[in-house]
């Protein structure tokens, strides 16, 4: 004769079981407090996770090319400033920035040549705090107005306090024009890294400390 299961608290024998209690008040207790942390847990872990999944923080802009002109136009001793725009979509003149271009020139440029870099473009933008800096010929460097930070004909800091070289830009040569690319970062060395923002360093440690945003434009490395 098969058992009857019991179906209530006071059936089971729990002291002070009310009749026809199905559930003990200590379990009740239990499973609510259990849903109400996951209620409480999820108005904040579902925004966060709805954020990150559709941010444009987290979508990286196309590389982006512009042409400044044919090749005879950029002598290798000394920089020709051009005008470019600095994303696709800007509008008005706050959208553009000059970079100064010249050709590479293989008595000073000792960074191995590629495809990006048979032209040399350097930003004017200083690697300080973000000031406008200018080309003096009759120097072969760059002097930034703000703080007196100067840069050797090859971008490298020589004086002041900006942290690192001037960004540059990748270029390369399509249907007979030198066409500007995406801005990049160099740390003493020239080597190449994700761009970074005015301030940050690349050499020693501040590579790790500076890590790139997540928005800058795809570089063309690789592809
Ligand atoms: S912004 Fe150029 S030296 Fe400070």
């Amino acid at each position: 004769m098969p058992q009857r299961t019991r179906r209530t608290t006071e059936e089971a024998g729990i002291p002070g079981a009310f009749e026809g209690e199905t559930v003990t008040r200590r379990r009740l207790m239990t499973g609510s407090v259990h849903v109400a942390g996951a209620v409480a847990a999820s108005a904040i872990a579902l925004p966060v996770l709805g954020f990150a999944a559709g941010s444009p923080i987290f979508d990286r802009l196309p590389a982006m090319w512009q042409p400044v002109g044919p090749p005879r136009d950029f002598p290798d001793d000394t920089f020709v400033p051009v005008v470019i725009q600095l994303t696709p979509d800007a509008i008005g003149e706050v959208a553009k920035t000059t970079a100064f271009v010249r050709r590479r020139n293989p008595t000073v440029d000792a960074e191995p040549e590629d495809q990006w870099n048979r032209f040399v473009a350097i930003t004017s933008r200083c690697a300080h705090v973000g000031c406008p800096v200018g080309y003096k010929d009759a120097a072969r460097s760059f002097v930034c107005p703000c703080h007196g930070g100067v840069y050797d004909f090859r971008g490298l800091r020589t004086g002041g306090p900006p942290p690192r070289p001037l960004d540059r830009f990748f270029t390369r040569v399509r249907a007979g024009l030198v066409e500007i690319g995406p801005r990049y970062s160099v740390n003493s060395r020239l080597e190449r890294f994700s761009p970074r923002d005015p301030g940050e360093a690349l050499d020693g440690v501040g590579r790790y400390l500076y890590p790139p945003r997540a928005s800058t434009a795809r570089l063309p490395m690789g592809s």
